[in-house]
Order: C-alpha cells, then structure tokens, then sequence
C-alpha cells in the first residue's frame, strides 16, 4: 500500500459504537507490539492533547448549552487537526506504531449518518482537518445498539451526550461503519464485538502482524 506522505510508522484504529469494546483492543494490541520490542503510542479522540481534551469535555459533557449539529462536527474535527499535526503525524515520522481510538469514521457515522449532515461531507472535512492522514488499518468492532446499550449501561457511569441518543440514531451509526468498511476492505479488518476478548485480540494482532 503506497503512503507517499510519510516514510515509516504504521497508523492504526480502533472504530465501532459505543460499548463495542474498543478501548480493551486498543490495550491489548498496544501491549502484545510493545511486548514484541516496537514503539507503540497509545491514543484517542476525541482528546489526545490539551486542547483536544478541552473540546472533549464541551461536546461530550452534559450542561454545556446547546450544541447544533455542524458545530459538533466542526468541534471533533478541530480535535482531530490537532490531534494529527501534534501526535500523530510526530509519533508516525518518527516509526512508531500509533493505535488511536477512534478517529475520522467516527466523525463519519456520528455526524455525517447520526446527525444527518451527509457522511461524504464529513469525510471532506476531515480529510482537510488532517491534511490526508489516514489510518493503514481500521478495526471496525462491530457491536448493535441493543448490545452497546447493555455493554455501557452495566456497572457505568453515566451516558455522555451521545450515548445517550436513541437506538436508531446508534444503528445509522453502525450501518455507516459497515459501509466505510465494505467500500475498501484491504484497510479494514470487521469483527463481530460480541466475541470474546481473547479471540477478538488474537484476530486484531494477526492482521497487525501482516502490515509490519
Ligand atoms: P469515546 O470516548 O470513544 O466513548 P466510548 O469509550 O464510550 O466509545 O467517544 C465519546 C463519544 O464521542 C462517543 O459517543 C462517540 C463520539 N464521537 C463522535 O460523535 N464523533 C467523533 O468524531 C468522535 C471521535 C467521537
């Protein structure tokens, strides 16, 4: 796969809804490469430097105000631009291994299928926001809103403003996943996240191990 941009690195990430379990398989792949000797930086969205983790709490906190649609969409993609020119692009010039959890499909099905704002709108934005990174591999945990609901509500704090929204709000979310996936599936690997943990991190980490 030509990345024309960038000499060495492997960029990786994590998608799926909410409660699919990303966080866990972000870890654990981080680990099992750190373990194998590579230099592994773990990260997120939204968030990942200050002034992300700031724009975090004002998109995803209760009480903030009303937040529209496009300054939602517009708040996670200045998130992100940060996020690529201060991290991301650093740790990739550098050689690392990033695994980030979540990053533009996110943006894609939360704002462009969830909110309704058009996903190929969105996917300009970012593709903008970020000046053409984009992951070498996508992990799409693929999770349907009645197992994410279940997943997130037992033993959770509370909803964060978008866990919150309705089923059909979160199945748009999922179709819109599967879709990107479908569309390039050389750069996607799509695992059914009501696996077992074990099984599903074994399956990430072979594929990993094929693009090193
Ligand atoms: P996250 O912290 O990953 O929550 P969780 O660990 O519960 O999956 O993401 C917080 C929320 O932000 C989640 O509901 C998805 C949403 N989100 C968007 O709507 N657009 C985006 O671009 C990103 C990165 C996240």
């Amino acid at each position: 796969m030509p990345r024309p941009d960038r000499a060495r690195g492997l960029f990786i990430a994590f998608e799926g809804g909410d409660g699919a379990g990303k966080s866990t398989q972000a870890q654990l792949l981080a680990a099992s490469l750190q373990a194998q000797g590579h230099r592994v930086l773990r990260t997120r969205e939204p968030g990942g430097t200050p002034i992300g983790e700031k724009l975090r709490s004002l998109v995803l906190d209760h009480g903030q105000g009303e937040i529209d649609a496009r300054s939602e969409a517009l708040i996670f993609a200045a998130s992100r631009a940060a996020h690529a020119v201060q991290v991301l692009r650093p740790a990739l010039d550098a050689g690392e291994i990033v695994v980030t959890d979540r990053y533009i499909d996110s943006s894609v099905a939360y704002q462009g299928a969830g909110r309704r704002l058009g996903t190929e709108r969105i996917r300009e934005l970012n593709d903008w926001a970020t000046d053409g990174l984009w992951p070498d591999l996508t992990v799409l945990l693929d999770v349907t809103p009645e197992q994410g609901r279940r997943r997130r509500t037992t033993g959770q704090a509370a909803e964060d403003r978008l866990e919150s929204e309705p089923d059909d709000f979160h199945a748009r979310i999922r179709q819109a996943f599967l879709d990107r996936a479908d569309a390039s599936p050389g750069r996607y690997l799509v695992l059914d996240a009501a696996g077992a943990a074990e099984d599903l991190a074994v399956a990430v980490l072979q594929r990993v191990e094929q693009l090193l």
